[in-house]
């Protein structure tokens, strides 16, 4: 139940919205820094729309390409798993508890709603333009970004995401290259998993994040043995380590694996390729602008109720 009287909502959000939201979240295993995922937009103050002897109605929400597709009934996914990159944040150790709970969250929407789902399918242009939907919104999100470095073994360098999949395992001594959230996350799973971890990035640490994160983060990594290396681009990867500029100078890093936390890349092609084909075409989430989930919800729900 969603209060409807703006007055008390703020009130209403702390007690019982907290309580009742599967959507509640923290930030990484941070207690004091609480994010919780409510939007302006789940909250209808319009006394008008209740159902007549209501007081209170659930308004469904879900997020980015879930919110976009409530109103047709098709969801198409080029994995085997829905969730996108929330799927992989689910599975960081400091996130798992909490974050799965949104995809659950979801998964019963979906159900719900009775949105045919079809897994396994990579949608292009050709197939659109055969199915000659209504209105088509394009969620496509973002996938890892590569470093634009000079790579002389490829054999060492993983991507972050893979690490927190399990679908590679990092050797003893491992250089995370990327300072920011996924950064400075992954070298605090690694330090806890008994890796020597040294943390390298371009600019500042922690440039540009929430403060009380970065500054949790920060001091665990420095409690965990974590050496962090700021301003100190990378330069060159080699068969055993890294190359970055330190103190105006080139500094060797030796390593067994280095992992990449670079920045994601917006997937744009389809959205690209679609304008001019459908009448009515939708970008929302990060294919738009690699941003967090936040905005993939609003920018979902906004489009949901627009179609
Ligand atoms: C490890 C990690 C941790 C994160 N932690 C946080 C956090 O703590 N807080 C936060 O706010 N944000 C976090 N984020 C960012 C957040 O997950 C993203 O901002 C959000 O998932 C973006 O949602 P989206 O739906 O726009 O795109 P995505 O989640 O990228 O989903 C896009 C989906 O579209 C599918 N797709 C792409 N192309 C096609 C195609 N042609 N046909 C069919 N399907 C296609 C993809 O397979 C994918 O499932 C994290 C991201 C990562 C990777
Ligand atoms: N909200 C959250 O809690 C959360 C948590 C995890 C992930 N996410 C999302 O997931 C996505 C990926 O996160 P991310 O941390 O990988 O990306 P990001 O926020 O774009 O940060 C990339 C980091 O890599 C550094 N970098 C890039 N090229 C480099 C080079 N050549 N040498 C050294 N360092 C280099 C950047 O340095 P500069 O500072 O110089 O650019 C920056 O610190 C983002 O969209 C992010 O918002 C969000």
């Amino acid at each position: 139940m969603y209060p409807l009287t703006p007055g008390e909502s703020p009130e209403n959000i702390s007690k019982d919205y907290y309580s009742l939201a599967p959507i509640v979240m923290e930030n990484p295993g941070i207690r004091n820094a609480l994010t919780i995922l409510y939007q302006k937009s789940q909250i209808d103050f319009t006394s008008g729309r209740l159902p007549k002897d209501q007081a209170s109605v659930v308004i469904w929400s879900f997020m980015a390409h879930h919110q976009g597709i409530r109103l047709r009934d098709l969801l198409r996914e080029c994995l085997k798993w829905l969730g996108g990159q929330w799927h992989v944040a689910s599975r960081q150790p400091q996130k798992r508890q909490d974050y799965s709970k949104l995809l659950s969250y979801l998964d019963r929407g979906l159900k719900k709603a009775g949105v045919e789902l079809r897994l396994n399918n990579r949608v292009s242009a050709e197939t659109v333009k055969e199915e000659k939907p209504d209105a088509v919104v394009v969620a496509t999100g973002a996938t890892p970004a590569a470093l634009n470095v000079p790579v002389l073994s490829e054999r060492i360098l993983v991507q972050a995401n893979d690490v927190i999949l399990g679908q590679v395992r990092t050797g003893d001594r491992v250089v995370v290259v990327g300072g920011r959230y996924l950064g400075m996350e992954i070298a605090d799973q690694l330090a806890d998993e008994g890796k020597k971890v040294r943390l390298v990035t371009r600019r500042s640490t922690g440039r540009g994040m929430e403060r009380n994160v970065y500054l949790t983060l920060r001091n665990r990594l420095i409690q965990k043995g974590v050496h962090l290396f700021s301003n100190c681009p990378v330069v060159e990867i080699r068969e055993n380590g890294v190359y970055i500029v330190f103190d105006n100078d080139l500094l060797f890093l030796e390593a067994d694996t280095i992992v990449l936390a670079v920045g994601v890349r917006p997937e744009k092609e389809l959205g690209e390729k679609l304008k001019g084909l459908v009448e009515e075409l939708y970008l929302i989430g990060d294919c738009v602008e690699p941003r967090d989930v936040m905005f993939a919800i609003r920018e979902g729900a906004e489009v949901g109720r627009l179609i």
